[in-house]
């Protein structure tokens, strides 16, 4: 069958022939309908994502996909590495798969879960957001930024949501999925500071989602510290989830004294085990059901996996997810 391969880090992946999937006692082998490329596998790929290390090369790609299973059902379910979903063909382990509902598409079923269930995440565990709280999120116009803007609005009632992002339509059309307030920014996201301590003074923020870090992240974060000895306590946890901007800034210590900012970050090593345990039965049923009744949205653009190479380079619109189609 044809998967999606790289043969070293820092590769592009190409489709190419491999070896039939083989199935373990009690799992099935099924039908690939769709997988999203995702920045955690252009990371793993580039060997610039902290599991890189862990890749065993030559490395088939792809973390989850929509599957049809041998019975016909069409469910999402996770890759067993070294077996990557961008294939025409996965053994799938039947205990760990959720029906897609069929009024959801295969792409946009196959693009929600890694960026709706990490917002998710990040907005209870990580940023344990309370109802009527003002939220700020950094690289709200990308796929998981934009899908934590709808689903802090629709699934956890924040009263006031700031988007931060650089493309100008997008933050329009995320004024309409539940931002209050935009803020766009440049390149060296210029004014972020002064827009971000404008709107804290009116509207103090609870919580602040970063899927930027290096500039954006730092500036927000200058922006909320003080400079009087007798400011008033608000505690702001900041949670560090993405960095398209930069792996690194610059933290001066005053920040973190002169405020009640709480530095926590959301990824793989950072979830309690306890998180996990509720995707499959209650997290993404959720998420399904939202987007069945049209409270939640995202886009996608489709390629055929002979095309990956080609899919794997091509810019997509913001908050726009390129999916692989078997
Ligand atoms: N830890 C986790 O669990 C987890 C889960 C999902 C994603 N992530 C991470 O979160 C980040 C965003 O993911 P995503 O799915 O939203 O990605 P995405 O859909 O590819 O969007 C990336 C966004 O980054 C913005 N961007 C890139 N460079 C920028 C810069 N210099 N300044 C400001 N904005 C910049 C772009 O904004 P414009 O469109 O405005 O140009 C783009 O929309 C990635 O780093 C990803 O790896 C982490």
């Amino acid at each position: 069958m044809k998967a999606a391969v790289i043969d070293a880090l820092g590769h592009t992946p190409v489709c190419r022939e491999v070896e039939e999937p083989s199935a373990p006692e009690g799992w099935v082998v099924g039908r690939v309908r769709a997988a999203a490329i995702k920045n955690i596998e252009r990371m793993l790929a580039a060997g610039t994502h902290y599991g890189s290390g862990h890749m065993a090369l030559p490395a088939q790609i792809g973390l989850d996909a929509v599957v049809e299973l041998p019975d016909g059902h069409r469910v999402y379910t996770g890759a067993t590495p070294p077996a990557g979903a961008m294939a025409e063909r996965m053994a799938v382990n039947p205990a760990q798969v959720i029906e897609v509902p069929t009024s959801v598409d295969d792409a946009v079923a196959a693009a929600l879960p890694n960026a709706a269930i990490s917002a998710w995440f990040a907005l209870e565990y990580a940023g344990q957001i309370q109802t009527g709280q003002s939220v700020l999120v950094l690289g709200a116009t990308g796929v998981t930024g934009g899908l934590a803007v709808q689903l802090a609005t629709q699934q956890f009632g924040a009263d006031h949501v700031v988007a931060v992002g650089r493309d100008e339509a997008r933050l329009e059309q995320l004024r309409t999925r539940g931002a209050d307030n935009v803020i766009r920014i440049d390149n060296e996201a210029t004014g972020l500071a002064d827009a971000v301590r404008a709107l804290h003074a009116e509207h103090p923020f609870d919580l602040v989602l970063d899927y930027l870090w290096g500039s954006p992240a730092e500036q927000t974060l200058r922006a909320l510290a003080n400079d009087d000895l007798a400011a008033t306590f608000h505690r702001t946890r900041f949670v560090q989830i993405g960095e398209t901007a930069g792996p690194t800034l610059t933290l001066p210590a005053s920040v973190m004294r002169s405020a009640g900012i709480e530095l926590v970050g959301q990824g793989g090593g950072s979830v309690p085990r306890e998180a996990f345990g509720r995707v499959m039965t209650e997290i993404l049923p959720a998420l399904f059901d939202m987007l069945s009744a049209g409270t939640l949205t995202l886009e996608t653009r489709t390629m055929p996996l002979d095309q990956v190479e080609s899919a794997w380079t091509q810019a997509t619109a913001s908050g726009e997810r390129m999916v692989i189609i078997p």
